[in-house]
């Protein structure tokens, strides 16, 4: 299930979570992945630095850190099941039960496809309805595979880092309310 396309540089993109998908039944099931060699080899290096405290103080949202090849699929399994039980946004793929983060339960979702996003200029859409500040977080709202598409309109099914959710916090609801998936020339004809 993870998104190909970004697999290219595997020493830096690491799919946090593997995602088993059951469409029949409508859900899909999250577990967190856990690189345990590329976890302790990063540790040591941050450990030789400045100690233990130092290379674990390191989060999971930070690039080359040892939590983030460690425990950022756990993290974001267990935020995304708390952030929905709170907000509940219509922008949110609902995620039904959490195992403390160790297996999490969605709801499937069509995920759109990356002609989908290029054709309906989703990323451009994003400048204006959220007065750019998606860029906090672009390399996450540059995928279209952290998306999926119901009836018509544009939702997150990936909320469980920190930036995604400032950003959802404050423009989720417009973005469910105003991305348009139909291609501009679609809009043209109607109007
Ligand atoms: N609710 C869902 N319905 C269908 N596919 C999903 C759903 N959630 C995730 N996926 C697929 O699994 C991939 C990885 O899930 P994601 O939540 O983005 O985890 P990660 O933290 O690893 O990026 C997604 O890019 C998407 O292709
Ligand atoms: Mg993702």
């Amino acid at each position: 299930m993870k998104g190909g396309g970004f697999m290219a540089d595997k020493k830096w993109y690491f799919g946090s979570r593997r995602v088993f998908a059951f469409p029949r039944l409508g859900i899909v099931v999250k577990v967190p992945r856990f690189y345990w060699k590329r976890g302790w080899s990063r540790f040591v290096d941050g450990y030789k630095l400045g100690g233990v405290i130092f290379s674990l103080s390191w989060t999971e949202d930070q690039f080359g850190s040892c939590r983030q090849v460690l425990t950022k699929g756990l993290r974001d399994n267990w935020q995304e099941f708390v952030f929905f039980c709170r907000h509940r946004g219509p922008f949110l793929q609902p995620t039904l039960f959490s195992f403390l983060g160790f297996l999490n339960i969605q709801l499937y979702g069509k995920i759109l496809s990356e002609e989908e996003f290029e054709r309906a200029k989703v990323w451009r859409q994003f400048f204006y309805l959220t007065n750019q500040e998606h860029l906090s977080d672009g390399h996450h709202f540059e995928k279209a595979a952290n998306f999926c598409a119901i009836d018509g309109h544009l939702r997150m099914v990936d909320y469980g880092s920190p930036q995604t959710r400032a950003i959802l916090l404050k423009w989720g609801d417009a973005l469910y309310e105003q991305v348009s998936l139909a291609t501009p020339s679609e809009t043209e004809t109607q109007n």
